[in-house]
């Protein structure tokens, strides 16, 4: 073997994809720049793609249903909520010391996207964030407690530094969920950071939960180091509706 294809097959077995792709195409170019030169242009080459690559995967599991970022959000809409309370937030300060966040407010008032461009602003740092439902997480939290599998799946979780459980209230839980997710907070409680998302404001979370006590107990532990956001206005979605509905009665 030569020089040239052993440096192709060292580039390969050391899965760097993107030199072996373009070192060809790019010493044609830049042959005569210095050497120094010519490694830090490859090598910061290949970083910048793996970097996208991981955030491409992250992206792929993090259970987003869909890739909204603050840049997306219409803060003049919603003037209930407090610009430097989401600056704050995105600095990513409550992540590093394993705080929550609650989003309140009624439907359409930007809840989910919220908490998923933090969740992006999160996965962009390279800190793996993922999204769940609420009737999603209780579903999967008591299909493993019947298989006898529920450390493991707990587990699983606190390997995300950042969750985000959303849309608690819609559905109110048997006394087995909310003991299940009485488990999943405490799981979770000064060790890492997970956003909640409500329809209900928390004197609501008893009938949530079927049990005041519960409540309560779930309560002081997510709220003992936790950002409220309680987002009082329109929906958004209705916006739109109405927007459309003035432009068919313009029509007609
Ligand atoms: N202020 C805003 N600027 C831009 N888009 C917004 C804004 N508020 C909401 N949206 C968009 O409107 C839709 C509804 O918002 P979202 O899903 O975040 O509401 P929600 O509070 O979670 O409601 P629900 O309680 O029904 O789940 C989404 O497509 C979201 O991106
Ligand atoms: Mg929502």
């Amino acid at each position: 073997m030569d020089s040239y294809e052993k440096v192709h097959e060292y580039l390969s077995r050391l899965g760097l994809t993107t030199i072996e792709n373009t070192i060809d195409s790019y010493l044609e170019t830049s042959h005569d720049r210095p050497f120094m030169e010519i490694l830090d242009h490859l090598l910061s080459e290949e970083l910048k793609h793996k970097i996208s690559r991981k955030t491409e995967n992250m992206l792929k599991w993090s259970g987003f249903p869909f890739h909204k970022t603050m840049d997306d959000f219409d803060f003049s809409f919603q003037p209930s909520i407090d610009r430097s309370v989401i600056d704050e937030l995105m600095t990513m300060r409550y992540i590093h010391n394993n705080e929550n966040v609650v989003f309140l407010g009624p439907p359409g008032v930007g809840k989910t996207h919220l908490s998923i461009a933090l969740g992006m602003r999160s996965i962009m740092s390279d800190i793996p964030a993922y999204y769940i439902s609420a009737v999603k997480l209780v579903q999967t939290l008591k299909r493993d407690y019947d298989l006898k599998r529920l450390e493991y799946r707990i587990k699983t979780y606190s390997r995300f530094k950042l969750m985000i459980v959303d849309e608690i209230g819609y559905l109110p839980l048997t006394r087995e969920e909310s003991n299940l997710f009485f488990q999943f907070v405490s799981s979770r409680y000064e060790k890492r950071s997970t956003i909640y998302t409500s329809n209900k404001s928390f004197s609501e979370w008893g009938e949530v939960l079927g049990d005041s006590v519960m409540a309560a107990a779930v309560l002081d532990r997510i709220l003992h180091h936790c950002t409220v956001i309680n987002i009082k206005g329109e929906s958004y979605r209705l916006k739109d509706r109405k927007k459309n509905s003035l432009q068919t009665m313009r029509k007609e």
